[in-house]
């Protein structure tokens, strides 16, 4: 893709992976892609690099629209390696006058790549960069998604360079948030905010009502991965607003790994109770389903019922696996129980109830253990404990 202009001299100059399949553990199924925008004012600056591999791809875009050697500012919103991998060989060719990050940015620069010869200026929130006819303000956004980031706002051009946050990962040829199926674009942004940003949260609402405090006039993000909102700006800030709060929906989620099938036998009852009361009910059985798709679901449910079979005195390889997961994430305000087959120590299912507890799930019901296959009489307790906790989400 070549460079592509998105307001008056800002020029997209980003690249698109088509092939990333994993992202530090969240399936990144549709690809990603890694924007950064070259601001050709009387100084010109360019924000956000990309990863390593694409170098060549960010400097054919730059020179569509101008000779990389002219180019005046670095700026570095974001140090992790996706925004950064390719500083070094960017340094090099540009020589800039200046790298402008967060104080904590330059300290990760340096713990990164060892330069502390680089000619570093660091900001606060609140200060501006005058590139000319364009301001560009800053605002430090600790934990989304470092304690580096920060975003760029263009005041002249009511743009906000957004770094990770209002990010999806999904490689497209298009650009804009209005040139893309609505509905995918939105499932994209809720994966990424639910596998990367969950558990700053509290910060993310901080961070929503600094924007808000600020006076910011925003007609434009544009994040460092996937689409650029331009027609639904509000809707995504709508959004994050209500993710960050975790709300959520009469909805539950049920996630088991089961050996010879009896835990799933008892997932599939515990689910029918739960839809006899109009629970929404999403299963995932773990063989088949990947933890970032079931984390994308667990954002806006209030139930969350976890079951394993025991093996070798514990729960299933895959069940600990999205517990550990899940717990990095910090998902609040949900309510649960723990349920599995066993054949003669039975551990799983209390497991999984105290991981549970550590994640201050409220546990509605004690764990529900059932030896070896389970019976019609084990399978209707199922069914009742589903409609039982059916009814307390419904109830609000
Ligand atoms: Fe897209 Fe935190 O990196």
């Amino acid at each position: 893709m070549q460079s592509f202009e998105i307001k008056p001299n800002v020029h997209w100059v980003g690249a698109i992976d088509w092939n990333i399949r994993d992202f530090h553990g969240y399936s990144t199924n549709k690809g990603s892609t890694y924007n950064a925008f070259l601001v050709k004012d009387e100084k010109v600056a360019l924000f956000d690099i990309v990863k390593k591999p694409f170098v060549s791809e960010l400097l054919h875009n730059i020179h569509a629209v101008v000779d990389p050697g002219k180019i005046d500012y670095l700026i570095v919103n974001h140090v992790e390696m996706d925004h950064s991998g390719a500083l070094p060989e960017i340094v090099e060719r540009v020589k800039p006058s200046k790298i402008i990050c967060s104080e904590m940015g330059k300290k990760a620069l340096i713990e990164h790549y060892h330069r502390s010869d680089w000619p570093y200026q660091t900001v606060k929130s609140g200060e501006t960069l005058s590139l000319g006819n364009k301001t560009v303000q800053f605002l430090e956004t600790r934990m989304v998604h470092w304690p580096d980031s920060m975003f760029s706002y263009l005041a002249e051009d009511r743009l906000l360079i957004s770094s990770d946050g209002f990010g999806q990962h999904w490689a497209t040829s298009e650009r804009f948030d209005d040139q893309v199926d609505h509905s995918e674009l939105f499932s994209h942004a809720a994966k990424y905010y639910a596998n990367i940003l969950l558990l700053y949260s509290p910060l993310v609402q901080k961070l929503l009502g600094n924007v808000q405090k600020m006076g910011l006039e925003i007609d434009m993000i544009a994040p460092d991965h996937g689409l650029l909102w331009r027609s639904h700006v509000g809707e995504i800030i709508n959004a994050y607003d209500e993710w960050s709060r975790q709300t959520f929906k009469n909805k539950a989620v049920v996630i088991y790994d089961t050996m010879w099938h009896s835990t799933e036998s008892m997932a599939k009852s515990i689910a029918r109770g739960l839809m006899q009361e109009g629970v929404i009910v999403k299963m995932f059985n773990l063989q088949f389903s990947h933890r970032s798709d079931i984390l994308t679901e667990v954002l806006d449910a209030r139930a969350l019922i976890m079951g394993s079979a025991t093996l070798n005195n514990g729960m299933l390889p895959r069940m600990a696996d999205i517990l550990c997961y899940m717990k990095g994430l910090k998902p609040l305000n949900k309510m649960g129980f723990a349920f599995g087959s066993y054949g003669w120590s039975g551990e799983a299912a209390k497991s999984i109830q105290e991981a549970l507890e550590e994640m201050k799930v409220e546990i509605v019901e004690p764990c529900l253990r059932v030896k070896f296959v389970p019976t019609h009489d084990d399978l209707k307790q199922c069914v009742e404990m589903g409609r039982k906790t059916g009814k307390r989400i419904m109830a609000g």
